[in-house]
C-alpha cells in the first residue's frame, strides 16, 4: 500500500503520516536493504493498544503475585490452576491457555526437571526442596499478557536456588540488551552468553514470542541467538523475554503421553522466568512479569 505523505497514519494516531511514522517506516526500509529481518506495521503496538495491554496484565500479576503468597509444600498444582482461573475470572479476564491448541488447564505448571508446559494435577503434590515455574496468560477484551516466575518451595538445595537466581538474573541481561535499532540476536546472545558463563545449558527449540493481539505472534525470540541475527527491535515491537535453562545439558523431549510437557533429557533442573515488553525510543517498558 502507497500511504501518501498528507494521509493518515497507519499508526492510527490521527496525525499526518508525514508527520508521524514516515520517518520511522524510512528508517525501516534502511535496514531492511542493509539485510536486516524488519518488523510489519501490523507488529507495532499503539499506545492505545499497549494500555490495553497493560490492563491485562493487571490480571496476570494478580495471578501470579497470589500464587506466591500461597504456594508451599503440599499444594497441588490442580490448586494453582484453581486459583489462577478463578482469580482471572473474578477480575474479568479469560485465562489464555486453556484450550489453547488443545492445552487442558488454565495455566502451566512446571516442576524441576520439567522444562515447560507442566498440566496442573490433583495428583502433583509440592514438595519441600522442589522448584516450579509458574507460566500465567491472560486475555482481557481480547489483548494478551503473558508471564511466568519461579518459586521455590521450603528449603531446596543450594545448586536450585542459584539456578533460579541465576535465570532470574538471565533476564535481565537480556533485558539490558533491548534497545532500538538493535536486533533480537543482541539480546538472545547476551542470555545465552551469561547462562553459558554459570556453567548451564539454554533450551534451544522453545523460545519467546510477540505478543499482545494474540497469544503468539512473530517474532519467534531464540535465546541462542547471534549478535546483529534475527529481528530488528524497533519502537513498539512487544515480545517475551522467557528463557529455559538447564542445570545440564540443553537437549529435551516431549511427554508422548500428553504431547505437552516439555523434560530435560538428562533429568536436570531446569528454570525459566519470563517477561513481556515493548520496545521504546529509549530502551524498553515492562508490561508483565
Ligand atoms: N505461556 C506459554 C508461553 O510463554 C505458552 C504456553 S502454551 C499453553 O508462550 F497452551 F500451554 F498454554
Ligand atoms: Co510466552
Amino acid at each position: 500500500m502507497v500511504l501518501g505523505r498528507n494521509s493518515a497514519c497507519w499508526c492510527g494516531s490521527g496525525k499526518k503520516y508525514k508527520n508521524c511514522h514516515e520517518a520511522f517506516d524510512e528508517k525501516i526500509s534502511e535496514y531492511k536493504r542493509l539485510g536486516y529481518k524488519v518488523p510489519g506495521h501490523e507488529l507495532i503496538k499503539t499506545p492505545e493498544q499497549i494500555e490495553k495491554i497493560k490492563e491485562s496484565a493487571v490480571i496476570n500479576r494478580a495471578c501470579l503475585d497470589y500464587v506466591g503468597a500461597h504456594i508451599g509444600p503440599g499444594v497441588s498444582t490442580q490448586e494453582i490452576d484453581d486459583w489462577v482461573a478463578k482469580i482471572t475470572r473474578d477480575m474479568g479476564g479469560i485465562p489464555a491457555p486453556l484450550d489453547y491448541e488443545g492445552f487442558p488447564k488454565s495455566v502451566c505448571t512446571s516442576v524441576n526437571s520439567q522444562v515447560c508446559h507442566g498440566i496442573p494435577s490433583d495428583e502433583d503434590i509440592l514438595e519441600e526442596g522442589d522448584i516450579i515455574n509458574v507460566d500465567c496468560s491472560t486475555i482481557l477484551d481480547g489483548y494478551f499478557s503473558d508471564s511466568s516466575r519461579m518459586y521455590m518451595i521450603g528449603d531446596v538445595t543450594p545448586d536450585a536456588k542459584q539456578l533460579v537466581e541465576d535465570v532470574h538474573e538471565a533476564v535481565k541481561v537480556g533485558l539490558d540488551a533491548v534497545k532500538p535499532w538493535r536486533t533480537l540476536g543482541d539480546m538472545g546472545s547476551a542470555i545465552n552468553n551469561f547462562c553459558k558463563s554459570k556453567g548451564y545449558s539454554v533450551v534451544r527449540e522453545i523460545g519467546g514470542h510477540g505478543v499482545g493481539l494474540e497469544f503468539h505472534e512473530e517474532p519467534w525470540v531464540s535465546y541462542v541467538s547471534e549478535p546483529g541475527k534475527e529481528m530488528l527491535m524497533v519502537p513498539g515491537l512487544m515480545f517475551t523475554i522467557e528463557p529455559m535453562v538447564n542445570m545440564g545439558k540443553a537437549d529435551i523431549f516431549i511427554d508422548a503421553d500428553n504431547d505437552w510437557t516439555v523434560y530435560t533429557d538428562d533429568d536436570s533442573l531446569s528454570a525459566q522466568w519470563e517477561v513481556q515488553l515493548v520496545v521504546t525510543e529509549t530502551g524498553y517498558e515492562l508490561i508483565c512479569w
